[in-house]
C-alpha cells in the first residue's frame, strides 16, 4: 500500500503534476474538450467585461497605466475579445498592461497563438507585475483549484485523505486537530459546522490579490459556479466529455472541480477590502446590456444566425442554465465609486 496524501494534494498530481497532469498536456476546453466555458459559448459575454473594464478605468480616474490581470486563461479568447472590443477606446488600450497568469505550458502556447498581436505578457508570479492599479479578473479559475476536506464524526474532526491498493484509490480518514484546520481557514470554526470544503491556494490567492489592491487600488471580477449559503458542503464534480464521472480512478484524465463557497470568498476579501458585491451570471450580463448588444447585432444576421445568437445567451443568462449557479462577485476599494452589473 502507498503513503495515503491529502485530498488536495492528489487533485494537484491528477490536474496539474508537471508530465502527467490533466491541465498540463492538453486542451480540455471547447465543444470537441470536456467542458465548455462562458467565453466559447457567446463572445458577447467577453464583450460585457471588456465595457465593464472601460467603466472601470474612468471610475478610477483613467489613470495612464493600468494592469489587467486574467487569472487562469484557458484557450485566451476572452483575453482575445476584450483586446478586440477596446479598439476604439484608444486611450484606454493605451493604459492598459495585459498580463495573463497561467499554470498550462500547452494552454500558454494555444494562449499565445490565439492572441497573436496582442501585447500581453505571460507570469507565472503575481509578484511580477507593476505598481499600477489592479484588475484581475478570474472566470472559471478559483474552481480549478485544488481543494481539503474536513469532516467532523462525533465531536472529532477528521482528513480526507486519498490511498492506492491494489492499483485503485480510496478514501480514509485522517483525525486532525480543530486549531490546525482553523489555521488552515483563518477563522473560527463554528459548533453547526460539521463539514469543511476549503482550498488553501485560493486562500493564499485571495490575500495576495486583496492587499495588491488595497495597496495600488482596482479590484477583482470572478466568475465561478457557487453558492451563497455560510453552511459549507461536498461540492466535487469531474467531468469528462460533458458527462460527470468517478474522479478517484480516472486519475490525469478528468477536470476535477468544485462549487466556490461565496460566503466564505466575501469574508476573506473583506480582511483587506471594504466593498465586496455579489450577484448572479445572469443579472450581471442583463445589467451590462447584453441582450441591447444582441439586438444591435442581429439586425442584419439570417434568421438561423439569429437563433443561435439567442439561443447561446440564452445558456449564459438562463436561471436552470448557467444563469443562477454561476455568480459575479467584485472586490474593490470603497472609495471606488463603481458597481456597473451590480444592484
Ligand atoms: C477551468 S479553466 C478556465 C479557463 C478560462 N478562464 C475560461 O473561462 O475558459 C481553469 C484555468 O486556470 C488555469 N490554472 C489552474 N490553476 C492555476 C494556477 N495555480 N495558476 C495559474 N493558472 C492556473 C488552468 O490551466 C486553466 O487555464
Amino acid at each position: 500500500m502507498e503513503k495515503a496524501i491529502p485530498l488536495d494534494k492528489f487533485i494537484e498530481h491528477s490536474l496539474y503534476d508537471k508530465k502527467k497532469g490533466y491541465y498540463i498536456n492538453k486542451n480540455p476546453i471547447g465543444e470537441n474538450g470536456d467542458f465548455i466555458t462562458s467565453p466559447q459559448i457567446s463572445v458577447h459575454f467577453s464583450e460585457m467585461i471588456a465595457i465593464w473594464l472601460v467603466g472601470f478605468w474612468e471610475k478610477l480616474g483613467k489613470p495612464k497605466n493600468l494592469n489587467i490581470i486574467e487569472l487562469g486563461a484557458g484557450t485566451g479568447e476572452m483575453m482575445y475579445q476584450i483586446n478586440k472590443s477596446i479598439s476604439s477606446f484608444k486611450q484606454f488600450k493605451k493604459s492598459c498592461n495585459f498580463y495573463i497568469l497561467e499554470i498550462s505550458p500547452e494552454l500558454i502556447k494555444i494562449q499565445k497563438k490565439r492572441n497573436g498581436l496582442n501585447k500581453i505578457k505571460w507570469i507565472d508570479n503575481l509578484n511580477e507585475i507593476k505598481k499600477n492599479p489592479s484588475i484581475f479578473l478570474a472566470n472559471e479559475f478559483f474552481d480549478s483549484l485544488p481543494v481539503k476536506h474536513f469532516i467532523k464524526e462525533n465531536n472529532e474532526w477528521f482528513e480526507k485523505y486519498i490511498t492506492k491498493k491494489k492499483n485503485k484509490y480510496f478514501f480514509k480518514n485522517k483525525k486532525r486537530k480543530l486549531g490546525e484546520i482553523e489555521k488552515i481557514l483563518g477563522e473560527k470554526i463554528t459548533k453547526n459546522q460539521n463539514f469543511i470544503e476549503v482550498s488553501p491556494k485560493s486562500i493564499k490567492k485571495i490575500s495576495k490579490i486583496s492587499s495588491i489592491v488595497k495597496k495600488n487600488n482596482g479590484g477583482i471580477l470572478i466568475i465561478d459556479y457557487g453558492y451563497l449559503e455560510k453552511k459549507m458542503s461536498d461540492t466535487i464534480r469531474c467531468v469528462k466529455n460533458h458527462k460527470k464521472v468517478d474522479f478517484l480512478n480516472n486519475i490525469y484524465e478528468t477536470d476535477i472541480t468544485h462549487l466556490l463557497n461565496f460566503n466564505f470568498y466575501l469574508r476573506k476579501f473583506k480582511k483587506n477590502l471594504d466593498k465586496v458585491k455579489i450577484t448572479t451570471q445572469g443579472e450581471f450580463l442583463i445589467k451590462m446590456g447584453i441582450f441591447e448588444r444582441a439586438e444591435m447585432i442581429s439586425k442584419n444576421l439570417s434568421f438561423s444566425k439569429k437563433s443561435d445568437l439567442y439561443y447561446r445567451l440564452q445558456r449564459l443568462v438562463d436561471n436552470k442554465q448557467m444563469g443562477k449557479l454561476f455568480k459575479v462577485m467584485f472586490a474593490t476599494n470603497k472609495k471606488n465609486k463603481f458597481s456597473m452589473g451590480f444592484k
